[in-house]
């Protein structure tokens, strides 16, 4: 009898334990697979997947395509950047693309340079205009101003407005040319935090196709930007090229950079 009731006891505790392990496994694995994926679904969710697969022996290959929920969010953009797109355009576009336009004037200035703190469009490199648009109509790039705006503009359309703002002159700003004054993030980046320099991508040792002319820029709107690919609420960029710099970005950082970019110089000044 005795011994039954030992046994029962410890029966008892060993159950306990038991579905005490059992929810902390669960609760261990809602977090790995359901609460971390969502919450930085946009940089950590996929090495995570990965390095599961691994451990697990899936291939990582076979995750391509699954309907998982956040698989839209793996694919940044849909737009593939080509060369061809940055190439000077006819007249005939021009002229199509200032009609269309008109459309944009309100917020982003008659020429192409905004009052409000709408970005500037005027200079911008074709192929930047037709990425953002071309992102604003699937919704890689979220505002609702703007996609309500690129909803019915054809391919073409946009090409047109693209040709048509690559054209008209820049802000009286000077581009950014390498020297010593510069700010060290422009210049030299930070690599003990893996921040390239922003020349190397903007303009000044390199401009990237696809990267924007971000001189006299608004402020607030350079700061917002900034501010959403750190906190991931932007993330169109193909390769997490700019979600990369400034994730690891202070507050501070950002609004130096961005004062220094949104600079109103002349030609030949900075
Ligand atoms: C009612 C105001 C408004 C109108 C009208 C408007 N825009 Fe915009 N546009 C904005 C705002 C605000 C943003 C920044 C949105 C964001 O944070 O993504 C923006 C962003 C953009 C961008 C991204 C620029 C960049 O540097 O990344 C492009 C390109 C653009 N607009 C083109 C157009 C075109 C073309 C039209 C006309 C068909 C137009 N917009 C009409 C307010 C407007
Ligand atoms: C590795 C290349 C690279 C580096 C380095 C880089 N950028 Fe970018 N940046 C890009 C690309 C590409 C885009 C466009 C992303 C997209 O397709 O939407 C971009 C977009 C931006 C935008 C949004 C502009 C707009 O009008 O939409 C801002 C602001 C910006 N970068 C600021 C910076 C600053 C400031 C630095 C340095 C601290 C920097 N970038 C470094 C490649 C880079």
């Amino acid at each position: 009898m005795r011994e039954h009731g030992f046994f029962s006891r410890t029966n008892r505790v060993g159950w306990t334990s038991a579905i005490g392990l059992a929810l902390l496994t669960i609760i261990a694995a809602l977090v790995a697979f359901a609460w971390l994926p969502s919450a930085q679904a946009d940089y950590r969710a996929q090495g995570l997947w990965d390095s599961i697969c691994r451990a697990a022996g899936v291939p990582a290959r076979w995750l391509e395509g699954s309907p998982r929920k956040d698989s839209a969010d793996v694919v940044a953009t849909n737009v593939v950047l080509l060369p061809a797109m940055a190439r000077t355009a006819s007249p005939a576009s021009v002229g199509r693309g200032a009609t269309l336009a008109l459309n944009c004037t309100m917020c982003h200035g008659a020429l192409g340079l905004s009052r409000s703190d709408a970005p500037n469009l005027a200079g911008q490199y074709p192929e930047v205009i037709r990425k953002q648009m071309l992102d604003y109509q699937s919704g890689k790039r979220t505002s609702a101003i703007m996609a309500a705006l690129a909803r019915n503009l054809t391919e073409e359309n946009i090409a047109d407005l693209a040709a048509y703002y690559a054209s008209l002159p820049k802000a009286r700003t000077a581009p950014t040319t390498y020297d010593e004054t510069l700010p060290a993030l422009v210049r030299v980046g930070d690599p003990m935090r893996n921040i390239a320099p922003c020349i190397s991508c903007h303009g000044g040792i390199d401009q990237k196709l696809g990267a924007p002319w971000l001189e006299g820029m608004p402020k607030p709107y350079l700061v917002q930007q900034l501010e959403d690919f750190k906190h991931g609420q932007r993330k169109n960029d193909g390769q997490q090229q700019m979600r990369n710099v400034a994730r690891p970005m202070t507050a501070q950082e950002i609004d130096s950079v961005a004062g220094f970019y949104a600079r109103k110089a002349l030609p030949g000044h900075h």
